[in-house]
């Protein structure tokens, strides 16, 4: 991390779990027991069935709802998909886009991705674009090739006026899941390659400026040592993001000192 040039985020991705009624359960809890101090920013994607009900659980907090997924299109013949400007009549403030659980079990590609991250800053949503290798693309000595070609092709056409307001999340698909989490050096090396990526693309401002999370397995044990790498700036939680208590560990993890 390092507050004094971008935000941290801690977000959680709740994926297909929790019904409206157990959102509104677990939001109470979280907020009984949410720490007072704002180091970092916070979010919580759900379900498109529960933002309703975080949202209105959470209005007078500093935690922002968000969506897993959404369509880039602004309406029209799309049977079952959400554009971005219903999730921010909803309330949302961020959208997931292109998690690798999407890439691989709906065939979402990077052209998807740029699209979808388009229209979401279009909207005035806040993107958090996910990117990451496979265990054999890493084994290969192909991670840096592969995260640099969905980072540029992802961002293609992003504005520099609107840069800053992406947030990408370097999610290894090994660890997602797994409790195989990347040692904090493996993904600090990933990170700091996509910032220089940034750099080369917009400019060195924009890349010290951009928040860069770590996703896959991070829990309330691993947080602060992930947390404490200078090009880590938070961290996209899926299950640890279900128990309230794990989350808001993985928050007070934060708050820590930077370089
Ligand atoms: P996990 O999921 O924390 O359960 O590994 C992370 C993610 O997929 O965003």
């Amino acid at each position: 991390m390092n507050r004094k040039y971008r935000k941290t985020v801690i977000a959680g991705n709740w994926k297909m779990n929790k019904t409206p009624s157990e959102t509104k359960e677990f939001m109470t809890q979280l907020k009984s027991i949410m720490p007072k101090g704002r180091w970092c920013d916070i979010a919580l994607c759900v379900p498109a069935v529960c933002i309703p009900a975080a949202v209105r659980a959470m209005r007078e907090t500093r935690v922002g709802i968000g969506a897993e997924n959404c369509n880039a299109k602004a309406s029209g013949a799309y049977t079952g998909e959400i554009a971005t400007n219903m999730l921010v009549d909803a309330g949302c403030k961020y959208v997931i886009i292109g998690h690798s659980e999407r890439r691989e079990m709906y065939g979402e590609t990077d052209a998807d991705v740029n699209a979808k991250v388009l229209a979401a800053l279009e909207a005035g949503l806040t993107p958090i674009m996910c990117c990451g290798e496979t265990l054999q693309q890493r084994e290969a000595g192909i991670t840096a090739e592969h995260i640099t070609m969905q980072i540029k092709l992802g961002l293609a056409g992003v504005p520099e006026d609107k840069i800053r307001k992406v947030i990408i999340a370097y999610e290894p698909i090994w660890a997602i899941g797994t409790g195989l989490t990347a040692t904090p050096e493996q993904a600090e090396e990933v990170c700091e390659m996509i910032r220089s990526v940034v750099r080369k693309l917009y400019s060195s401002k924009n890349a010290r400026a951009i928040s860069i999370l770590y996703g896959g397995s991070m829990n309330d044990k691993n947080a602060y040592e992930l947390l404490a790498q200078p090009d880590i700036d938070g961290g996209l939680i899926g299950g640890a993001s279900l128990v309230p208590e794990k989350f808001v560990k993985i928050i007070e993890a934060a708050n820590q000192p930077t370089v």
